[in-house]
């Protein structure tokens, strides 16, 4: 019986172009984890799309003199194109601003409000005296009331990531007028019930089925739901864009980005469900007690997705599956700095791929995934990886020992003779490192899988450079021959072990190694009507994907295709140059 996995990433917000620290942080691990499940003949539903509500929309609309869903048009089809780009496989890659997620949205809210897990409640609001408005989220910052950090906005502290309300903000200042003639005032709106909902939420995550997190998830949930101080939030806004409260007399307020957002996993898998004709087939993923959902995300989005979420499921139907794993990831720093947008300390995604192939991106960043704690990346480690590790360590062992079979040994996998010691060590290292590299996939150790099996292909270079198979066949062609096909073993079980991280190029490999399907189905663009309106989707289909996850069974005789290299050299001069376009910020 297949396995039933969802992979939950995290929602981008719809207002720029996606950087390598979201797709370090989210999108890459969350697609390598996909694309081994599905390889291991597991069920996969993989969704996500565009965040494309509440404040960070609106106010780049406004910076732009345009309207917020004009916003959303220009960006969510960027988002899709670097995700083709890269490779990132979504089953759905959809956005929030659609009517299956409004829908779904207000369901939970009357759900909420009819179980009186969402109550209302007059508040204080920031709002400023010179613009006469209300000042949600974004539109105040001030000094974070946790660390102290200057930038801090009315929702949530960039730099220690805690999440308050915007009137604990220390020295508020309007961001429409930049001011501060601030006044508090009050305003009715919902709340969702977290009080109540702490103690069940305690039990679960105490239910002892959470030894697999990842230990800063677990001490910040634990923290949190122990302090017992859990108590009702706002999740609704004085602002006009985003979902409608489904209650008279709040037709100018709207329901806050966050408690819709979360709400797009369940939405999206039944768009999902809906697009392939079986309206009911979320429910694989969402009812069986026995699938595992994983979410994706950043480090700042712990509390919504380990908490707040999970809360929000109980409250809403009991029978739905709460996170089995929240594998958040910290931060990626680019060359010791933070990435920033508004400090223009950036590297865009999709501007990368003009210059770079994705298997090299998908390669470096993953090497440097910030599992359990921020790392770098460097445009010297970049070059230095795609020289040494991938050109070098990888690429050259799978083109060399192919195009050596190829021209010698008639376009075929050698006949190999008697196995002596060293052939036989070679051999004996594929299956346990076949086995470690499949555990820690399993347990979301993505890049000590990718080390794992790096070694493997060190392994196999050390083992040619003692048997030299090019020199042996002028007098021994039998030991030639069984030197070559005990490396292709190793590159054809290497070829699936990587193609998670390196869907591209091994797909390529695979068929120079003679094989004639796909390893991976094809992503698409969809464009979806509703009643009122298109949006445009990213997705995948898994028909023509092979799903064999297993150690190589090459047979003497296979015949193979010529091969190409795998990859390119990078100059050492483009490290300069890229720092110097980042320094002189002129990214887009
Ligand atoms: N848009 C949010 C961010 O970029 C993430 C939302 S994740 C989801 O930080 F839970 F809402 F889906
Ligand atoms: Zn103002």
């Amino acid at each position: 019986m297949p396995d039933k996995i969802l992979v939950s990433v995290a929602w981008p917000y719809c207002n720029g172009d996606l950087h390598i620290g979201h797709i370090a942080g989210a999108y890459l691990p969350a697609d390598i984890f996909a694309r081994y499940h599905r390889m291991a003949g597991n069920d996969v539903l993989m969704v996500s799309g565009a965040d494309t509500h509440g404040t960070p929309i609106t106010v780049r609309a406004e910076e732009d003199g345009v309207s917020p869903r004009e916003v959303v048009e220009r960006f969510h089809p960027r988002e899709i194109e670097a995700f083709l780009k890269l490779g990132v496989t979504f089953d759905l890659f959809t956005e929030t601003d659609t009517e299956n997620h409004w829908a779904v949205t207000q369901d939970l809210f009357r759900t909420h409000l009819a179980k009186e897990y969402i109550y209302l409640d007059s508040m204080q609001q920031l709002y400023c005296l010179d613009c006469r408005k209300w000042l949600a989220d974004r539109y105040v910052e001030g000094l974070c009331p946790f660390c102290a950090y200057e930038g801090a906005r009315g929702d949530q502290c960039d730099n220690c990531g805690r999440i308050y309300d915007a009137i604990a903000l220390i020295r508020p200042r309007c961001r429409y007028c930049s001011g501060a003639n601030i006044e508090v005032r009050r305003t009715q709106h919902f709340f969702l019930d977290l009080g109540r909902l702490n103690q069940p939420l305690l039990a679960w995550i105490n239910d002892g089925r959470k030894e697999h997190w990842r230990p800063n998830v677990m001490n910040q949930t634990r923290a949190r739901l122990e302090s017992r101080e859990l108590r009702g939030r706002p999740i609704t806004r004085d602002i006009t864009w985003g979902v409608t409260i489904p209650a008279p007399g709040f037709e100018d307020k709207r329901i806050y980005v966050w408690y819709d957002a979360v709400i797009g996993y369940l939405a999206a898998s039944k768009e999902w469900a809906a697009l392939i004709g079986q309206s009911e087939a979320w429910q694989n993923w969402w009812r069986d007690p026995a699938a595992r959902t994983y979410y994706f995300i950043g480090k700042d989005n712990i509390e919504f997705h380990a908490l707040i979420w999970p809360g929000m499921l109980m409250g809403y139907d009991e029978s739905l599956n709460l996170p089995y794993d929240v594998p958040a990831n910290e931060y990626l720093n680019v060359e010791g700095r933070k990435l920033s947008k508004s400090r223009r300390w950036m590297i865009e995604m999709l501007d990368g791929l003009e210059r770079y192939d994705p298997d090299p991106w998908r390669y470096v960043i993953a090497a440097n995934f910030p599992e359990s704690q921020d790392t770098n990346f460097t445009w010297e480690d970049f070059v230095r990886r795609n020289n040494d590790e991938l050109v070098a360590t990888w690429g050259n062992l799978a083109n060399r020992v192919l195009g050596f079979a190829y021209r010698r040994f008639d376009a075929m996998a050698p006949q190999p003779g008697v196995f002596d010691e060293a052939d036989r060590a070679l051999l004996d290292r594929i299956e346990p490192t076949f086995e470690r590299v499949t555990a820690l996939l399993e347990a979301v150790k993505l890049k000590q899988a990718l080390s794992e099996a790096m070694a493997l292909a060190h392994e196999a270079n050390r083992y040619l450079n003692l048997k030299e198979p090019w020199r042996q066949i002028k007098t021994d062609p039998t030991t030639a021959a069984t030197s070559v096909f005990v490396v292709l073993r190793v590159i054809d079980t290497l070829k699936t072990l990587l193609a998670p991280f390196l869907p591209f190029t091994c797909q390529r490999l695979h068929s120079y190694l003679g094989y004639d399907d796909d390893l991976f189905g094809q992503q698409y663009t969809q464009e979806i009507w509703e009643t009122e309106r298109r949006h445009l989707a990213l997705r995948y289909d898994a028909t023509r994907a092979t799903g064999v996850w297993a150690v190589s069974a090459l047979a003497p005789g296979q015949k193979l295709r010529e091969p190409a290299p795998l990859y390119r050299k990078l100059e050492e001069s483009i490290v300069d140059a890229e720092v110097e376009r980042m320094t002189a910020g002129r990214q887009p």
